[in-house]
């Protein structure tokens, strides 16, 4: 069964992110449909926005914690780098609602995302640093530049929970929704857009991130590398299997 629907309605493309069991952490099949599903939207002359969600009560665990547990090294480019390494290069204007947890690269993704709407239970983390491992998706550049320096330290070094109200001040969500309208309000949202002149809408967004493109890929890169190495420490294997063993890390040994 696909954990991630895909489906086009009024030229606005839905990603739909379900694996409630496993609060939809990501799997490598996942991050591949997803990646498949923005290069198909922006193919297609037909849709005009493309819109992310998960489910009322959470947005995404972030990546699954097995995965980065068995990976090896040597093992080539995950499919959650492809998945990640796409995002800056989307063309069309990409949406999300975000309810409940987002973990991981279910926030640093937001940092790419052009309209952020969460409700107010929505709940931010960048674990990063507590497992052991780096910041992804080029948030190490773009959440200073966003939030300003001691703000992004705090959300990356320390890597808790935050609310709503904090991710906006931080200034990556647009507005926050009552629950019950989150996922009606951010489709009305990229229909909106979806209505406009599209050369222009596009335009827009290509002007607007030219100028950051490639200090992002490389940056990515660069965390990309540093995360990879710091997958196979033994620190990360002691936060990870924490994690499912369901006890407090214990990092006194390093
Ligand atoms: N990878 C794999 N499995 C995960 C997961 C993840 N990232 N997040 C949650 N799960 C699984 C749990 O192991 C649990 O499975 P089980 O029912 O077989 O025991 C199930 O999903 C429910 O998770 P649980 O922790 O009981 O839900 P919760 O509502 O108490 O907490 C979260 C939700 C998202 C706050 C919590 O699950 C969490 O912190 N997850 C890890 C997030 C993370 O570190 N992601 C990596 C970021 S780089």
């Amino acid at each position: 069964m696909s954990h991630i629907i895909v489906e086009t309605r009024d030229r606005v493309q839905r990603i739909e992110i379900a694996r409630a069991d496993k609060k939809n952490a990501l799997t490598q099949d996942m991050y591949r449909a997803m990646r498949e599903a923005l290069a198909a939207a922006d193919a297609d002359a037909q849709v005009r926005a493309i819109l992310i969600h998960g489910a009322r009560d959470c947005f995404t665990a972030g990546n699954d914690l097995k995965d980065f547990l068995e990976r090896k090294p040597g093992d080539g480019p995950a499919e959650s780098f492809r998945f990640i390494s796409a995002l800056p290069t989307v063309a069309k204007p990409l949406i999300a609602a975000v309810g409940g947890p987002a973990v991981g690269v279910g926030t640093t993704m937001l940092l790419h995302c052009d309209l952020v709407y969460a409700s107010p239970a929505a709940r931010f983390q960048m674990p990063f640093v507590p497992l052991g491992v780096v910041p992804e998706a080029s948030s190490s550049l773009l959440l200073p530049m966003i939030a300003g320096y001691q703000r992004a330290a705090e959300l990356l070094m320390l890597g808790q929970p935050f609310a709503a109200e904090k991710a906006l001040a931080a200034g990556f969500v647009t507005e926050i929704v009552p629950e019950d309208r989150l996922l009606e309000h951010a489709a009305a949202s990229a229909k909106a857009v979806a209505a406009l002149p599209p050369a222009s809408v596009r335009h827009t967004k290509a002007l607007m991130k030219r100028p950051l493109l490639a200090a992002i890929k490389a940056q990515m890169e660069e965390e990309g590398r540093i995360f990879a190495e710091r997958l196979q420490s033994g620190e990360a294997k002691e936060a990870m299997t924490a994690f499912f063993e369901k006890r407090k890390p214990d990092f006194s040994r390093f």
